[in-house]
């Protein structure tokens, strides 16, 4: 609902020029802070994955805030919860994605058996810029035989160009605020 997208836009904070000269940096924390705020955020993403069509498998959490939201969203839905981090972090068998950053490159890793092949999964975070973050998920899962239903996000920088690469790459995408 439109007035649930203003709401929860009001409650993130820009913070200029972190972390860098030039960047507005959109800060998700004061949603989790509010209850009744976090409570509202919550519920938009529960309300369309309850769904019969729509429920997933499982809910995969980008690291780091991607866990927030992620876990909290599939304790709702009663499906399980697995972590996509950073390099390094995970201890059993993994799979790796590496991806490019602005400057250098990023790893992320998955349990190899976090997903099962021909499971529907929800991959989550809270933002989505140039999008890289989310297509190494996509690509994590898609490595172990999963189907990737949706992308679900707070945010999304629609001028950097990551959700239309997203949906191009035929993830769709379900965000709640968008910002110029
Ligand atoms: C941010 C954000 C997303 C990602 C979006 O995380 O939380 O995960 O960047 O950017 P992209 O669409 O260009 O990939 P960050 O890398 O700052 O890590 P953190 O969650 O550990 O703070
Ligand atoms: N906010 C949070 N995470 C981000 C941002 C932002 O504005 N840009 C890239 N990752």
């Amino acid at each position: 609902a439109p007035d649930v997208n203003a709401f929860l836009r009001h409650h993130i904070r820009t913070v200029p020029d972190w972390p860098a000269p030039g960047v507005q940096f959109r800060d998700i924390t004061p949603l989790l802070q509010n209850p009744q705020v976090f409570h509202v955020l919550i519920d938009a993403f529960v309300h369309r994955y309850m769904s019969r069509d729509m429920r997933p498998d499982v809910v995969a959490g980008l690291d780091a805030r991607g866990f927030i939201l992620g876990a909290v969203i599939a304790y709702q839905l009663k499906v399980g919860f697995v972590p996509i981090r950073k390099k390094g972090k995970l201890p059993f068998t993994t799979v790796e994605e590496t991806y490019e950053l602005e400057y250098g490159s990023a790893t992320v890793e998955l349990h190899a058996d976090a997903v099962k092949p021909g499971d529907k999964v929800l991959l989550v975070d809270d933002l989505i810029a140039t999008g890289g973050t989310m297509m190494a998920g996509k690509n994590l899962l898609e490595k172990l035989g999963a189907h990737v239903m949706e992308g679900a996000a707070i945010v999304d920088l629609p001028e950097l160009g990551g959700s239309k690469r997203l949906t191009d790459a035929g993830l769709p995408l379900f965000t709640l605020v968008d910002f110029a």
